[in-house]
């Protein structure tokens, strides 16, 4: 009984965090940046981009946001990933 109920707090823990997440992100530091979470995530698994526990992982610049978004999409260009400037800033 009480190994259930673990179970099943541990189970509404996780889909919480999963509801928290947004499922678009804008960054606006150059244009308009629109990163899909939803999307990324069903296609990829969380595991690409979270260790353990998926948390907030903070994208302010461009060290933050080539060095995680646009370093990863050169790995995945096979996958249509996109690496022109104007694919991810729009306008
Ligand atoms: C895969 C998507 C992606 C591509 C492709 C990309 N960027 Fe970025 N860039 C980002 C993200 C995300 C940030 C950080 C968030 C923000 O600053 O809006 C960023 C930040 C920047 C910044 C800093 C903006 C600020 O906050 O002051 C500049 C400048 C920049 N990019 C220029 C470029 C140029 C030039 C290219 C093409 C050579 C390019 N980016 C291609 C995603 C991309
Ligand atoms: C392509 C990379 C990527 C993938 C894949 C991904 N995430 Fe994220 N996740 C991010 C980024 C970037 C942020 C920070 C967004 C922001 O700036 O608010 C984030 C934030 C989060 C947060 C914290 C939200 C907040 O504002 O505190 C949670 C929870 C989360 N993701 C869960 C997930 C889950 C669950 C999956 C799998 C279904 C997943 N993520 C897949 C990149 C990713
Ligand atoms: C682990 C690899 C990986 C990371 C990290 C990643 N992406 Fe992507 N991204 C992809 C792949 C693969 C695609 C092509 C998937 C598709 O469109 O079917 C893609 C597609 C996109 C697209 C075009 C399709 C759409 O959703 O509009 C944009 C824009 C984009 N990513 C922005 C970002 C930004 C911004 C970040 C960082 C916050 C990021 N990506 C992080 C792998 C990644």
């Amino acid at each position: 009984m009480k190994r259930a109920l673990v179970i099943m707090m541990l189970l509404t823990f996780v889909a919480a965090s999963v509801a928290f997440a947004a499922d678009t992100v804008t960054y606006t530091g150059k244009g308009t940046v629109t990163f899909n979470h939803k999307a990324h995530g069903e296609k990829l698994g969380c595991d690409a981009c979270h260790e353990g526990t998926p948390a907030k992982i903070e994208i302010k610049d461009k060290d933050s946001g080539h060095g995680k978004c646009l370093a990863c999409h050169k790995t995945m260009t096979d996958k249509g990933a996109p690496t022109k400037c104007n694919e991810c800033h729009k306008k």
